[in-house]
């Protein structure tokens, strides 16, 4: 079982896309553990994409990944998951990806390309953990450990959080 980190970037917010890419991935059969609009900070888009400091896109990325509207970042879960949802996304220029892709289906541009997704394990960890570091929810946790589309929907009761909250 595998779960990885998919973001819905500002431009797939902003064309009313999420429904839509959301859907693909459930037709697949993955299961969406963990989701939540995030306006970007300049700091956590520099560490998510600190591979890619230093190359000619990095500024325009990290400019356009912290523009408004905000994104909406997932965890999706399922037998490799981790490939099974970069097949869906296809390659980063719409133009290369193959049919039936998200990006071939609605992106032309390297930049607006509407979604990312981790592309290894330790690599979907690590962002997993970073996009997701406050999210202590017990039943959101646990989702994250168990979510898996061959196991019945888990028993849940209502929200708990791991402090009181405060009034
Ligand atoms: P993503 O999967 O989020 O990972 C790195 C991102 O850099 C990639 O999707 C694209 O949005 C962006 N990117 C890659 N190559 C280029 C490029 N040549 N010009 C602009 N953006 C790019």
């Amino acid at each position: 079982m595998e779960r990885t980190l998919v973001l819905v970037k500002p431009d797939g917010v902003q064309r009313g896309l999420i429904g839509e890419i959301i859907t693909r991935f459930e037709n697949r059969g993955l299961r969406l553990v963990a989701a939540k609009f995030m306006k970007v900070s300049p700091d956590l888009a520099s560490k998510h994409y600190a591979v890619h400091k230093g190359k000619a896109f990095y500024d325009n990325l990290i400019q356009f990944i912290t523009s408004a509207p905000p994104v909406m970042a997932m965890v999706w879960a399922g037998p490799d998951a981790i490939a099974a949802v970069r097949q869906t996304v296809g390659k980063t220029r719409g133009t290369e990806a193959a049919p039936g892709t998200i990006r071939h289906d609605y992106a032309l541009q390297a930049r607006y390309n509407l979604t990312h997704a981790s592309d290894s394990p330790e690599n979907a960890e690590a962002e997993i953990a970073l996009w997701f570091l406050l999210m202590n929810w017990l039943t959101g946790n646990a989702a994250l450990k168990n979510g898996c589309t061959n196991e019945p929907p888990m028993k849940t009761t209502s929200l708990q959080f791991t402090k009181p909250m405060e009034d």
